[in-house]
């Protein structure tokens, strides 16, 4: 993860409280920008960062993210209200793990489920899918509160009027009176139901994906299970986490006060520190290290790396595969030490 200062080349306002960012990336730093769809960058704030998904694709040579002003969120206000065109910004190399294969050869139906700001990384995806898979249904499932809170929607639109044999937009509206009232209230169990019985047919689908807030997230995935789609072929991003990432991290009673950590890191072997009283990252970084992060709550995988010597107990993960896991991987923002020594490699992952 690599962070460098690109010029923001252009902002366009959404909604009243979203906008698109654009960046500006210079020739020579374009291979290290090189994105999937459904990847997102971070922003280095004077220390604090945030994730925000790419929402083009990567055949558009565009590199945008949409941004909705949230309450609290001084990064999220500053990015709608103060930023101007032309300013800097320390913006990391793409990241993440959100996402579907590409089967350009295939016919396939795809189902995706969001909410709110939830759309950016499943309109990267949507995009580069209509791009590049002629014979594909895209089905969008869409919420909002207000046909106003809309973030996309003409392009959305555009996208729909383009590809009018492939690509099948929905938006649903928890404060919005509809004349069909299938397409009020908010995406849950029992709309879930309802979309099945009458919009699409769940035995066609192939890949489910579902980005929003935590609770719609388990509540759709869950009835993605139970309706035959097998786990692997569900994707889903978290925007959020609700919990204090402290607190997610596992009991671990028996956990060494001090823990000697051989970390490898960009080619080279340092050592430091972890104390019990903090997280692995903080530990790292009180001791120079420049380990990457970016949530500090198992959300991002960002910090993900390779525990080669010793054993710690990872807190609720919400990123690692069990093949991930039987291959060694970690969460270092929350993982605890089991024992006094430990290796992990940020390079091989
Ligand atoms: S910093 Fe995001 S998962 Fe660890």
């Amino acid at each position: 993860m690599d962070f460098h200062k690109l010029q923001v080349k252009t902002i366009k306002k959404l909604t009243t409280n979203s906008v698109e960012i654009t960046f500006d990336i210079p020739e020579e730093l374009i291979p290290a920008y090189h994105f999937k769809s459904g990847q997102y960058i971070t922003l280095d704030m004077d220390g604090a960062r945030r994730d925000y998904s790419l929402c083009t694709s990567p055949l558009d040579k565009k590199w945008s993210i949409g941004i909705k002003a949230v309450s609290n969120g001084f990064v999220s206000h500053f990015l709608n209200s103060e930023l101007k065109e032309g300013d800097f910004l320390r913006v990391s190399t793409p990241n993440g793990r959100f996402g579907i294969p590409s089967k350009p050869n295939e016919k396939r139906t795809l189902l995706a489920f969001a909410a709110g700001s939830g759309i950016t990384p499943i309109l990267s995806i949507i995009r580069y899918t209509l791009q590049t898979e002629e014979w594909v249904n895209f089905y969008l499932f869409y919420s909002n509160k207000t046909p106003k809170d809309v973030m996309f929607l003409e392009e959305i639109e555009k996208l729909r009027d383009e590809y009018p044999k492939n690509f099948f937009p929905h938006l649903f509206y928890t404060q919005h009176k509809l004349e069909d009232w299938l397409f009020e209230g908010r995406l849950n169990a029992h709309k879930f139901e309802l979309i099945l019985n009458q919009l699409v047919d769940i035995n066609e689908v192939d890949e489910a994906m579902v980005c929003g807030p935590n609770e719609m997230i388990q509540e759709i995935s869950n009835e993605i299970l139970k309706a035959g789609i097998p786990k692997k072929h569900i994707h889903f991003e978290l925007f959020t986490i609700d919990s204090n990432p402290l607190d997610i991290l596992p009991e671990e009673l028996d956990s060494p006060d001090e823990v000697q950590v051989m970390v490898e890191l960009d080619g080279e072997v340092s050592e430091a520190i972890w104390n019990r009283e903090k997280n692995l990252i903080d530990s790292l970084l009180d001791a120079g290290i420049d380990a990457p992060y970016s949530c500090k709550g198992g959300i991002c995988s960002s910090c993900m790396c390779k525990l080669e010597e010793g054993e710690v107990v990872l807190g609720e993960n919400f990123i690692l595969t069990d093949s991930d896991i039987e291959e060694g991987m970690i969460l270092a923002c929350i993982s605890r030490p089991k024992t006094d020594k430990i290796k992990i490699n940020f390079d091989d992952v």
